[in-house]
């Protein structure tokens, strides 16, 4: 049965340039998009620029512009790296429209309508320069708690207290310099509270990671705030009816914007958003978004719908963030790469292959490290892939007119090929793109192994096997027809290519089972090209210099979003980090557990002398380990974790061990010398 999916991805603000950062997510929601169209599903990617909000207002007005014609500038250069790193939308509108006005006024009606919606007077601080209410991020002074100077109005970087910007010590506005002032103001909040039983039944309905699932219930166990979703002006937004001067939030508009988005392009083609929308369709809406906007995804706008009266998300898929060469992108390592300036000095498609090799579906961040995609570029795509198609298609022409033969030779290597297809298609549909990758890439090396034992080359120079050398060409090409078809939600750009060589539609699986047999074929262009490390090294000397230029100040921030709510992975600082008490230890028994398939339990003994010292901890690691392997050897116990009851028995802490990628775990172990009871600090 076909589906119908709405998909989109987090709305960019339209206030600066689309980097890599942004790409990660648009590309791991556009293979997954164009994954569901190639199973046949019906689908509409639809999303916008996110255009409203302070940094917005004040960039426009440092520019000397309104904020009407810089979005209009963003809109159009958003839309054109869109489409070069070939991302497959079908409509990208802006938050800053009549019909996404229309629809948040909509939510407003309905929310009030539910009684979900309070005022209360609230202070904030004022510039009485600008006449203006500053936004948290908008303030910096000295942190109340520790006293370093210098910090953000909502937290503080060195010891990652948060607090109400009315609490820093000596304020100074981030827009004039002057010192602000308390003021009192009447703002609207949606009530969340009440939501809190629809929201922990949506969770229990499969639509997050786990993760993610377990950071809701946290905050279910804190309790669901208020959320003031009001601004004054000057504010570049949406102004609330009823009111003078006041703006809805720019993060209540957002997100109504994926649902404007989508009415927009219902009417443009002969949908029925209501149908798609209404509490009970079988219509399916996917979010992907970044880890740090979770809170706003999955407590406020499925909130907001279920108030609203709209269907709540089938699913959010969260992900982390991309760093460069193992560190947060860097503007001065000349790490913070735009979209145009990877498009001005490498592919695209190989920027979306190296990602989907890494990507798997949760919240791990990712690491675009540079010999690494160097090198699995050329291996993968270039040496394993294209490779298989280079050598075939030549022979195709030289002995058979461009026509592959009428049978394949190895029928059932083919089959072995299809029948990979549907844990690859769950792979992909589970986000599991890492994974997907691995299986096509052995298979590859299957493809490839296939014409080193058939050698075509050697046989084209004996005499009467010309029908031979077709042959085995013709069942490499078609080895080669799979695993671009499977590819082809990565590397559209390659599969485009590969389509022309092989003049046939690649973007349906369901045709796979069917060999192209009898078939004519083109003759072979280059589909892909190396990665040459003076690419990369240009890029980056590019990087750098387009953005020395850049300056810091608030109206370069892209975003007002508070810090205090989203963090999966908060910051802890050394004091933190020393109330954990690692130990060196050792493995003095381990034992299978009964029911219990990925742990092994283990004794850990803490002095070589006092064989009484010791712990009992359960560890998942029974997948790469026996137990005759461990015991004797060292590792590293967190001691003071407290015991945890499981079902076996007691578990006294927990061992170390690193994994990644779908690889390990792999057990720590502390260099020789070490030994038991030892503190690792
Ligand atoms: O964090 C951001 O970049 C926001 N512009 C995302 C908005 S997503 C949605 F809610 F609109
Ligand atoms: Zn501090």
């Amino acid at each position: 049965m076909p589906r119908q999916l709405l998909v989109t991805a987090a709305l960019p603000y339209a206030n600066g340039s689309i980097h890599l950062g942004h790409m990660l997510e648009f590309v791991q929601t556009d293979i997954w998009v164009r994954f569901q169209r190639a199973q046949g599903h019906e689908v509409v990617f639809a999303w916008a620029d996110d255009a409203h909000g302070t940094p917005i207002m004040l960039n426009a007005e440092k520019k000397g512009m309104t904020p009407e014609q810089l979005i209009a500038l963003y809109h159009e250069e958003h839309q054109q790296d869109f489409r070069d790193f070939h991302l497959s939308y079908d409509h990208f509108s802006s938050t800053h429209s009549a019909d996404n006005q229309a629809l948040v006024e909509v939510f407003w009606q309905r929310l009030n309508e539910g009684g979900h919606v309070v005022s209360k007077t609230i202070e904030q601080l004022y510039d009485t320069e600008r006449n203006m209410f500053l936004p948290d991020r908008f303030i910096r002074g000295t942190c109340p708690k520790c006293g370093a100077t210098d910090q953000y109005g909502d937290s503080c970087e060195r010891c990652g207290a948060t607090y109400e910007p009315t609490e820093l010590i000596d304020p100074v506005s981030a827009v004039s310099g002057s010192t602000p002032v308390p003021k009192k103001t009447e703002h609207h909040f949606v009530t969340l509270a009440p939501f809190t039983n629809d929201l922990q039944q949506w969770v229990r309905s499969g639509a997050l990671q786990d993760e993610v699932a377990n950071k809701l219930d946290e905050w279910f166990e804190q309790g669901l705030r208020d959320w003031d979703v009001t601004r004054d002006a000057p504010y570049f937004g949406f102004q609330i009816p009823g009111t003078d001067n006041q703006y809805f939030y720019v993060w209540m508009d957002a997100p109504v914007g994926y649902l404007s988005s989508f009415r927009q392009y219902c009417e443009r083609h002969g949908l029925n958003f209501d149908a798609w929308v209404n509490p009970d369709s079988s219509a399916e809406m996917h979010h992907f978004i970044g880890k740090d906007i979770i809170y706003f995804h999955c407590l406020f706008w499925p909130a907001m719908l279920k108030g609203a009266g709209f269907k709540m998300p089938t699913a959010v898929h969260a992900h982390g963030f991309l760093t460069v060469n193992g560190t947060k992108m860097s503007k001065s390592r000349g790490t913070f790469i735009t979209a145009r300036s990877w498009l001005d000095h490498l592919q695209a498609d190989d920027f979306r292959y190296y990602l989907a090799a890494k990507l798997g579906s949760g919240l791990a961040d990712i690491d675009l490290n540079f010999d690494d995609f160097t090198q699995r570029v050329n291996a993968d795509l270039v040496g394993k892939l294209v490779n298989i198609a280079s050598r075939a298609s030549g022979f195709i022409h030289k002995f058979g007119d461009g026509r592959l033969s009428d049978t394949l030779p190895d029928a059932a290597l083919y089959q072995t090929f299809i029948e990979r297809t549907p844990a690859i298609a769950n792979d992909f549909e589970q986000r599991n793109y890492n994974s997907a990758i691995r299986q096509i890439m052995a298979l590859a090396d299957r493809a490839n192994q296939y014409v080193d034992e058939h050698k075509p080359w050697q046989m084209a120079r004996e005499d009467g096997r010309e029908a031979d050398v077709l042959a085995v060409c013709t069942q490499a090409i078609n080895l080669f027809r799979v695993l671009i078809t499977w590819l082809a939600p990565v590397i559209p750009n390659i599969a485009g290519r590969a389509s022309e060589l092989l003049q046939t539609d690649l973007e349906h699986w369901g045709g796979l089972e069917q060999p192209l047999l009898n078939h004519a074929i083109n003759t072979f262009k280059p589909l892909s090209q190396r990665v040459d490390p003076k690419q990369i090294e240009a890029l980056l000397a590019a990087s750098r210099e387009s953005l020395e230029a850049a300056e810091p100040g608030p109206e370069n921030q892209q975003d007002e979003t508070p810090v205090d709510t989203l963090n999966l992975e908060d910051e802890i600082t050394i004091d933190d980090f020393s109330k954990v008490d690692l130990r060196v230890a050792r493995i003095v028994e381990a034992r299978l557990v009964d029911g219990a398939d990925r742990l092994l339990q283990l004794t850990l003994g803490l002095n070589d002398d006092n064989p009484d010292l010791k712990r009992q901890v359960f560890a998942g690691i029974r997948g790469a380990y026996e137990p005759d392997q461990l015991v004797g050897r060292l590792t590293v116990l967190v001691a003071n974790l407290k015991p945890r009851k499981m079902r076996f028995g007691l578990s006294e802490g927990m061992v170390l061990a690193a994994s990644g990628d779908g690889d390990g775990p792999f057990l720590l172990s502390p260099d020789s010398g070490a030994t038991p009871g030892m503190r690792v600090k």
